[in-house]
């Protein structure tokens, strides 16, 4: 009996699991070297560290969580093929090294090793037309060493990437940042940071009149890549004044950039307009006409903070409710900051009984109450409309208020103006000449009586 019960749950389970259809995948790079000039900058610029390229600590983030995708979607439940089939991935990367190269990790992680072989052809086939190219001895059939599988990835020059640099090029994006540097909220956590910030730079060393919260996340930021990346730290620094600083860093930086409803809602509208398009066509067109199944947007912190925080999963509210000891809204409020290679990926299923679709997201890998729910599978029709919802006009909302250029039409009582006083002007030049005429008679009669 109990072996005809498994057999027939395990066939169930085979037979009738529902499908999944299609995914989409947000991450941020992996580690990288520091961007801020603060802590140890001399040693950052020596060593020409200070710009924020993907370290190997980084380049290995990205390529286990490449296996991992693999496992899943490629071993787990089988959506994509086992070797790389171009017609499947779409990949957005920002155009940044880091982000770039972070993605090109990953893949290698997800597609290592199963990379095409060469056909049977003439060997004069397989080189190009340079005077002295050779075909490589020692790599056998497969077209590149260790099989290696290449993929394609596409940029948006920066300035026009509204669906990842939202924040960054809206135009009202920097007034934004102000207001929220100057709110009641940021006061409110200022105050209760005081103690750490003093601590802080006693440790440090750093005048503490010109500094505050964004300072000191600067130097978290600093921290991260040399933690990440066994750059030296500060000596001085304990332990409790380092976990201090930490717990400010998530917040902070939401504070600064996501700090209420309207901007999450304004900046993430680009993204989820792309993200809610793909999994549309998806439903809605046949198959055979469109075999994509994944699509990867290779992005920042600022990135996932902003749709974690647009999905629920966090808000600057709520993590400073966290700090200053308030009763918390959110009952999911995510603290810890999105670190490198933290990510975000959602499934679109299809129920097997009732060919109902719904989707699941996943925040680093682990499934999450979603809808407003405490259920991790959310309806597609009710997290479309609640996402729809959420709209912004986003074009509209970052324009900047320019004053209208008024026209430059002159009055007629101008015209007018200007002709009596050019008229004035004529009539007394013309005067004046009179009057040097008359002059220089009487000087002409004067001088010939002395003469006479
Ligand atoms: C990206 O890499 C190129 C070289 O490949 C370098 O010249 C450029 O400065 C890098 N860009 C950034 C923003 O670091
Ligand atoms: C901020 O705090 C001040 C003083 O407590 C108060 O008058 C003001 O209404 C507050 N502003 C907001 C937007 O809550
Ligand atoms: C996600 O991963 C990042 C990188 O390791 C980490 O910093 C963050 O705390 C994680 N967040 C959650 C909710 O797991
Ligand atoms: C997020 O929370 C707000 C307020 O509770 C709610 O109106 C909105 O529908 C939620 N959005 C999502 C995507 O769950």
């Amino acid at each position: 009996m109990k072996i005809i019960l498994i057999i027939s749950i395990v066939l169930y389970q085979y037979l009738c699991a529902d499908k999944l259809l299609f995914i989409q995948a947000i991450w941020r790079h992996g580690s990288r070297t520091p961007v801020n000039c603060n802590w140890n900058c001399e040693y950052f610029i020596e060593n020409d560290l200070l710009n924020g390229y993907l370290t190997p600590t980084g380049i290995r983030q990205h390529f286990a969580l490449g296996q991992w995708m693999r496992k899943r979607y490629i071993v787990d439940y089988p959506l994509l093929s086992d070797i790389y089939d171009a017609s499947q991935i779409v990949v957005y990367s920002t155009d940044v090294n880091r982000t770039i190269m972070s993605a090109m990790s990953n893949l290698q992680g997800m597609y290592s090793n199963n990379g095409p072989n060469i056909p049977l052809v003439q060997e004069s086939y397989l080189i190009p037309p340079n005077p002295g190219a050779k075909t490589p001895t020692d790599i056998g059939q497969s077209a590149l060493q260790y099989n290696l599988q290449v993929l394609p990835i596409h940029m948006k020059e920066a300035i026009t990437d509204e669906r990842l640099l939202s924040i960054l090029i809206c135009p009202k994006g920097y007034e934004m940042f102000v207001q929220n540097m100057q709110s009641n909220l940021t006061m409110a956590v200022s105050v209760k940071a005081q103690d750490t910030l003093i601590q802080f730079c006693n440790e440090m060393k750093i005048d503490p009149l010109e500094f505050n919260i964004f300072t000191l996340t600067e130097y978290m930021d600093t921290f991260y890549s040399c933690i990440y990346n066994d750059y030296p730290m500060p000596n001085d620094l304990t332990k409790e004044t380092y976990q201090k600083a930490d717990s400010l860093y998530a917040l902070t930086i939401a504070l600064q950039l996501y700090q209420t409803r309207q901007q999450i809602d304004i900046f993430s509208t680009p993204f989820f307009e792309s993200l809610l398009s793909y999994f549309d066509s998806t439903l809605t067109q046949q198959q055979t006409e469109n075999n994509q199944k994944y699509i990867i947007y290779s992005a920042h912190d600022i990135n996932v903070q902003l749709i974690a925080s647009a999905l629920n999963f966090t808000s600057a509210e709520c993590m400073a409710q966290v700090y200053l000891g308030q009763e918390v809204n959110n009952k999911n409020c995510i603290y810890t900051y999105p670190g490198f290679a933290s990510n975000i990926i959602w499934e679109l299923w299809e129920d097997d009984v009732t060919h109902d679709h719904y989707i699941k997201i996943l925040y680093n890998g682990t499934e999450m109450d979603v809808c407003n729910t405490d259920s991790k599978k959310c309806s597609y029709k009710v997290f479309k409309q609640l996402i729809y919802n959420q709209k912004r006009d986003y074009q509209k909302e970052c324009e900047v208020q320019i004053d209208p250029i008024i026209e430059q039409k002159v009055p007629i009582w101008m015209i007018t103006l200007l002709i009596i006083f050019l008229v004035i002007v004529l009539v007394l030049f013309l005067y004046i000449l009179y009057l040097c005429k008359q002059l220089r008679q009487k000087n002409k009669i004067s001088l010939n009586e002395d003469r006479s």
